[in-house]
């Protein structure tokens, strides 16, 4: 700010001068003669002028801002000024089936509408059919009354929209996410395996494109085969925890975790969301006992990972396990845990880093929202429902947004 009035008047006050130096000026002063003086403009004058005309400029930017929906944007926050890629206009050779589950706090009601309007409504099925649910714990507020009222709203928004996958045994703190999303993939897997594609989860503050994540798939990941073989897409960090699983489902310790134990790096996806493909998902849900699903947040995204590569390293002699100072006594020692299926599963991990990322400026995995962003994680309502309006996107569905 300081430097926008600086920088002009530094620049302008000798004007009167120059006017008479420059050759352009005779152009806008076509009748005068060249080497005629002008009368100096009084420099206190000029820089009222340019005050009055810097506000102007201000005033209007904050107006366009205020009118148009379309900037509520900041500077790198999207660029569509790059080359559209042609596989944007490629159908695809059979519609992608995917079961959808959306983690969600109970009393996000307003967030939940704003994903139905701007995400859901509208996905062609020519490219992607989908099923879906947003998984809700209990309610679980220190005043009984409010937690009542959710509840009842909870049950109201379900009789008008049947979308919610309601887990009363859950409670909806943070602990338990990792059961939410367990219990998610139990929804997933309630048809069989050969009827869909993918089970897919994703956070509410995640916007996905579904035409555009089905044409993905289908131009650069041709060959995984969802159905008939273990695949998990999605964008990746790196651990090297593992879990056995040690706590019951009943257990009123919100925190109680299962066992932790060391072993080697691998990929896991982060909270933006994450799909395995029906085959890992049916072999994920067929373990008895059932996959470790009690580890707290903020790692219960990493479990998804953990139990990815476990169902292939807890079989591999050569990869070396652990106990750590942290989640047992001293000293570390060697440990064999058990494998949680009978054979070893070996699953294709696809990380897309160009299609899945954070916002701009808003965590670890940021980048400018761009032609290829099918997933962009951390994204306020507001902002979902103005990116779904954007010329660039909005022919991704069907239909214009009712809204
Ligand atoms: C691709 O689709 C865009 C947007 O729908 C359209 O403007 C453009 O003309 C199409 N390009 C081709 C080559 O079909
Ligand atoms: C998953 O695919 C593998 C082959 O890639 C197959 O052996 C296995 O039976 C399939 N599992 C399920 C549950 O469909």
């Amino acid at each position: 700010m300081f430097k926008l009035f600086n920088g002009p008047r530094g620049r302008y006050d000798p004007l009167p001068v120059d006017l008479e130096r420059t050759p352009s000026a005779s152009t806008y002063y076509p009748n005068q003669h060249k080497n005629r003086r002008f009368p100096a403009i009084p420099p206190r004058a000029l820089r009222h002028v340019i005050i009055a005309f810097v506000l102007l400029c201000l005033g209007w930017l904050l107006f366009r801002r205020g009118a148009l929906p379309g900037m509520i944007w900041g500077p790198g926050d999207i660029d569509f000024t790059t080359l559209r890629p042609d596989y944007l206009n490629a159908s695809v050779d059979r519609p992608i089936v995917i079961r959808l589950t959306i983690i969600s706090r109970a009393d996000e009601f307003e967030r939940r509408q704003a994903f139905r309007e701007a995400i859901l409504d509208g996905v062609s099925e020519n490219y992607v059919q989908l099923a879906y649910r947003f998984v809700v714990g209990r309610p679980v507020e220190p005043d009984s009354k409010t937690d009542h009222a959710v509840l009842q709203a909870i049950r109201e928004e379900n009789n008008k929209y049947d979308d919610l996958l309601m887990l009363e045994d859950i409670k909806d703190v943070p602990a338990r996410l990792s059961e939410k999303r367990y219990a998610a993939l139990k929804w997933t897997a309630s048809v069989p395996e050969y009827e869909y594609d993918w089970a897919m989860t994703m956070d509410s503050d995640t916007f996905c494109r579904f035409r555009l994540l089905a044409q993905r798939l289908q131009y650069f990941y041709l060959t995984a085969n969802p159905r008939e073989k273990p695949v998990l897409l999605g964008r990746m960090g790196g651990h090297l925890v593992y879990f056995e699983n040690t706590v019951p489902d009943d257990t009123e310790d919100d925190n109680a975790e299962d066992h932790i134990i060391k072993g080697q790096w691998y990929s896991y996806p982060l909270g933006i969301g994450y799909m395995l493909s029906s085959n890992l998902t049916a072999t994920i849900m067929s373990a008895n006992p059932p996959l470790p699903h009690h580890v707290n947040y903020p790692s219960d995204d990493v479990m998804i990972g953990a139990w990815v590569a476990a169902l292939k390293d807890f079989h591999d002699p050569s990869v070396k396990f652990e106990t750590t100072l942290d989640h047992d006594d001293p000293p570390v020692r060697q440990v064999h845990p058990r494998p949680y299926l009978p054979y070893s599963v070996d699953t294709t991990i696809i990380d897309d880093k160009v299609g899945w990322h954070d916002f701009k400026n808003r965590g670890g995995f940021e980048q400018t929202i761009g032609w290829e962003s099918a997933c962009v994680h951390r994204m306020s309502i507001e902002e979902m429902r103005a990116f779904r309006k954007m010329d660039e996107v909005k022919n991704d569905w069907e239909t214009l947004p009712h809204y």
